[in-house]
């Protein structure tokens, strides 16, 4: 019994140690900083013209990118997970998660921060918990904002309602580049800005006549005014 609680003590002992060995840790990477624990290893490699680089503890990864190759990663089918945008001081980004909390994949996802391009985490497999603490210290564009983001897990859309910016890509991309015309014309900023807001949001409401060719833009429906806004928010 007294080997028993001699073990006991022991660990608690090492597990206390361990515990105070943790520190926070800043990353930095020009317009994006977050936080994370010591315990965490960070490993960093640097591309032509995107930066990579990997945390790891345990088993689990988080892996993050940074750069210009703005990958557009819901113009692909969308997984069966949970979506939210959520504004990072004035810049729209979207996280998502699994329908269950442990040994699966959540991302962060921040399409534009500014002309140098977007910015992706996502972890491998573990706990989300750990990974959302890491993400709720995002911070942007030199943001000087102590408190940090809040992530309301109710707020969470599934991929058949998802927020703005996921259905842009997943829905518009399809017709639509970002660059030049496709079957649609090019969707970039100046474009965008010359139309409006106000005109923006009716055209993706009205009923379209096709003009030259067969295909017509999508129509919205109304009931749907929530996604609409968070597309514009983002897309102005
Ligand atoms: C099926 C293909 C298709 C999809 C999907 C699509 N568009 Fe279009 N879009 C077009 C075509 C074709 C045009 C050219 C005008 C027309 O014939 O309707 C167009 C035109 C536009 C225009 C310019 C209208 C003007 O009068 O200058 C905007 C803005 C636009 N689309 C935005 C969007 C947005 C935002 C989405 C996603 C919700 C989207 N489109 C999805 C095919 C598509």
């Amino acid at each position: 019994m007294k080997n028993f609680f001699s073990i006991i003590t022991l660990l608690l002992l090492i597990h206390c140690t361990k515990q105070e060995n943790i520190s926070l840790r800043k990353f930095e990477i020009e317009k994006v900083e977050f936080t994370y624990p010591s315990d965490w290893k960070l490993t960093e490699t640097e591309g032509i013209d995107s930066y990579f680089s990997y945390l790891s503890k345990d088993g689990d990864t988080i892996y993050i990118e940074f750069g210009m190759y703005n990958p557009k990663i819901y113009k692909s089918p969308l997984q069966d997970n949970l979506f939210r945008q959520v504004t990072i001081d004035g810049t729209e980004s979207i996280i998502e998660i699994p329908k269950t909390k442990y040994g699966n994949f959540a991302s962060i996802y921040i399409p534009t921060i500014d002309s140098a391009g977007g910015f992706y985490m996502f972890n491998k497999n573990g706990n989300i918990e750990d990974f959302l603490r890491i993400y709720q210290t995002l911070k942007l564009n030199k943001s000087r904002r102590k408190k940090p983001l809040i992530i309301d897990l109710k707020e969470f859309k599934n991929k058949n309602a998802p927020p703005g910016i996921v259905f842009y890509e997943h829905n518009c991309l399809d017709c639509h580049s970002e660059y030049h015309y496709e079957i649609g014309p090019a969707l970039d900023r100046k474009f965008i800005r010359s139309k409006g807001r106000l005109w923006f949001e009716k055209y993706l409401y009205s009923i379209k006549q096709p003009k030259e060719i067969p295909i017509s833009c999508t129509q919205i429906d109304e009931k749907d005014s929530l996604m609409v806004k968070e597309m514009i928010h983002y897309l102005f």
